[in-house]
């Protein structure tokens, strides 16, 4: 398959992030693709052999990429923020058996079919405001079998939709009930049985945990993290999000695409990331949904050129926004990120916060998965909620409007 894609208001992700001088955004480009890959950009291709599809002088970005979701569960959270609303902390709710592992029964009573039709309103809400990359973790099995069904699920996911899923395996996520007071034998059985089993059966590209005073200590996530990486899976943590206990750091130095949430990140931390080129996500619609207080420390980030990717973190109980618009919106707004910066978090740094070396930019040798928008500079991406700007989606070439 060659295709010629003409007429298009290239808005590149190349420059340095923090270069003055703001957008490159190159008008009346052409980008030829062959077998589903960018060959050649340039203004004056020649059109022959090719398919050719104007792009009516519409922005074109990379298209989006969510880097860090939870949208396979089931139930509803509705009631906890009610609970919220009436005073009672999230810290307290979990300890209460709430929160993650209200979630975690609803999770394990439902079949993989079940899971991947809750799922798939999210998924392509997300699709709708540009996404054409996925990252899916599980998290709220916390049994083998359970684990596992939600990455099937999520797999099943990425066989109905014409959406690129990356897989994260996420058991160390909360204790489940049946090993209370047990955490070290729950953190075994993960590490000697669940990773071996996720690995060998090609179900993850990943291994997460969540590093927290609710959840588990920096010593233990540094064994599920050997684990992983025996197995020859990427490493990446949930950490800094409520307290800070130095998950970002130790997951830096073991090898980790990125750290995610880190609004507790400490000076030490972040030069930790720059020394070890791990990104640093933010996850706006936690910090906001949570009524949290303490931002992530941006200023040091850019000091220490550290990419930041940005993500909706989708879940049920803290940050149930299927918009990756939004976050760019309140990435701003919360967090003083701008425009530009959103633009890069959600593609070229957001592969990199996925170990995706072919995504994220419009290059010679990258997929050619576009954005196409109705709007009129890139600046309004981060700008306008709920009006729906997507002209299209293609995914490797091909037209995904449909589905
Ligand atoms: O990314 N921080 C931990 N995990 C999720 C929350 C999951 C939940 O509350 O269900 C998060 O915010
Ligand atoms: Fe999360």
């Amino acid at each position: 398959m060659k295709r010629l894609f003409t007429h298009c208001r290239l808005v590149s992700v190349d420059t340095l992030v923090n270069e003055k001088g703001g957008y490159k955004v190159q008008e009346d480009v052409s980008i030829a693709v062959e077998n589903g890959v960018i060959k050649h950009i340039g203004s004056n291709l020649s059109q022959e052999g090719y398919d050719v599809i104007s792009l009516e002088g519409k922005l074109v970005t990379p298209g989006f990429i969510d880097c860090h979701t939870h949208i396979v569960f089931a139930g509803n959270r509705a009631g906890e923020f009610e609970q919220r609303l009436n005073g009672v902390p999230y810290s307290q709710i979990a300890k209460q058996g709430g929160g993650i592992l209200s979630t975690v029964t609803a999770t394990r009573n439902a079949s993989v079919d079940e899971l991947v039709s809750l799922a798939l309103p999210r998924a392509k809400a997300l699709m709708a405001d540009g996404i054409t990359t996925i990252e899916i973790k599980s998290g709220y099995g916390l049994t083998l079998e359970d684990e596992i069904k939600i990455l099937r699920a999520a797999k099943k996911l990425a066989d109905a939709l014409p959406l690129t899923v990356s897989t994260t395996l996420l058991a160390a996520h909360a204790l489940p009930s049946e090993y209370k007071n047990r955490s070290d034998d729950y953190i075994e059985m993960v590490c000697d049985t669940l990773i071996p089993e996720v690995a060998s059966k090609r179900l993850a590209d990943a291994v997460d945990v969540f590093c927290e005073g609710i959840a588990f200590s920096p010593a233990q996530c540094g064994r599920v993290f050997e684990a992983a990486l025996s197995c020859g899976l990427k490493i990446k943590a949930h950490a800094e999000q409520l307290s800070n206990l130095g998950g970002s750091a130790l997951a830096a130095r073991m090898g980790a695409l990125s750290v995610d949430h880190i609004e507790y990140l400490d000076s030490a931390g972040v030069e930790a990331l720059a020394e070890h080129g791990t990104v640093a996500t933010l996850l706006p619609g936690a910090f906001y949904f949570l009524q949290e207080t303490q931002k992530p420390p941006v200023e040091l980030l850019r000091k220490h050129n550290v990419p930041m990717a940005l993500s909706t973190d989708f879940n049920p109980g803290t940050s149930p926004f299927a918009s990756l618009s939004l976050m760019m919106n309140m990435a701003s707004t919360l967090f003083g990120l701008t425009p530009k910066e959103n633009l890069y978090g959600v593609t070229r740094h957001a592969a990199q916060a996925l170990g995706l070396t072919t995504k994220g930019r419009i290059a010679p040798g990258f997929d050619a998965d576009l954005a196409v928008w109705d709007l009129s500079c890139p600046a309004e991406l981060s700008y306008q909620i709920g009006l729906s700007p997507l002209a299209a989606r293609y995914i490797k070439g091909e037209l995904a409007n449909e589905y």
